[in-house]
């Protein structure tokens, strides 16, 4: 579906009835990461994916207000937002980000507060970038310019999951190649530029009020699983999950057991709420 949303064509999928659940892929993905959340979770929950500018079915305007060199995390969010509210979506969300989403998803949350039941944080991290991860973004955007999108899904594509997925789910990484091919090279280039320049969220942790879903693959080759215990250990209302023979896409390489955790923290926060 596509909605146009303060002059951006924002495509999103929506299934199902519920407490809201709004999905943030990760980079340089698209919506289809969370098919088969949304296969299970629509049962339960209002299902709401939408493709991030410059990735999927959602263009990143070439011109206008919004220059690529000017993404943030902050206007991530603000397109969420957004799409909420062009939906009428005006009662307490879960949101749930995976690794990028999941920065927006803090992002959002700095910001919406008051938008919020819950928050789902997936093979991410509170911190900012290092230097040195700073410098990397930019020999990695030099490589986009130069190569193109193949040229990042091929560096990418060998640790985006655990090893032994790579053994046993030879459709899963083609299927996982074959969506970030599928990314723009403007879209690439502006996340790196907003992942660089984002803010530490780590003093956040301490003052999130809601119910918190941490859950990282215990293989994941990007982002270490002591970055999901140490957020963890500072979100009052944490419930960490460690999945096991998962990397970072523990949705896609666990989805069984990642989706039983989510309905489990949805369920228990209806109750709750
Ligand atoms: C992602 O999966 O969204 C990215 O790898 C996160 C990052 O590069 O920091």
């Amino acid at each position: 579906m596509q909605i146009q949303v303060a002059g951006l064509i924002q495509a999103y999928s929506a299934r199902g009835e519920g407490i809201p659940l709004l999905f943030i892929h990760g980079y340089p993905l698209n919506r289809s990461l969370w098919e088969p959340q949304i296969d299970s979770l629509s049962k339960i929950a209002c299902c709401i994916a939408p493709d991030l500018r410059g990735f999927g079915e959602t263009p990143l305007p070439a011109a206008g207000p919004v220059a690529p060199e000017a993404l943030s995390m902050e206007l991530y969010a603000d397109d969420c937002l957004q799409l909420l509210d062009a939906l009428n979506i005006t009662r307490p969300i879960v949101v749930a980000g995976l690794s990028m989403g999941g920065y927006i998803a803090l992002s959002f949350y700095r910001k919406y507060q008051q938008r919020v039941a819950g928050l789902v944080l997936m093979a991410t991290r509170a911190d900012a970038d290092t230097p040195e991860g700073r410098q990397k973004r930019d020999e990695t955007i030099n490589i986009a310019r130069a190569e193109g999108t193949q040229a990042i899904s091929s560096m990418m594509l060998p640790k985006m999951m655990a090893p032994i997925t790579y053994k046993t789910k030879p459709e899963l990484v083609s299927r996982v190649a074959k969506m970030m091919g599928g990314a723009t090279v403007p879209g690439i280039i502006g996340s790196l530029q907003a992942m660089k320049s984002r803010s530490d969220s780590s003093s956040l942790l301490t003052s999130i009020a809601h119910p918190t879903l941490i859950l990282h693959g215990i293989d994941d080759q990007l982002i270490s699983s002591v970055e999901a215990e140490t957020m963890a250990a500072a979100i009052p209302q944490a419930y960490l999950e460690l999945v096991p023979a998962a990397g970072h896409l523990p949705n896609l390489e666990q989805p069984e057991l990642t989706n039983h955790h989510l309905s489990q923290f949805i369920t228990r926060l209806n109750v709750s709420i």
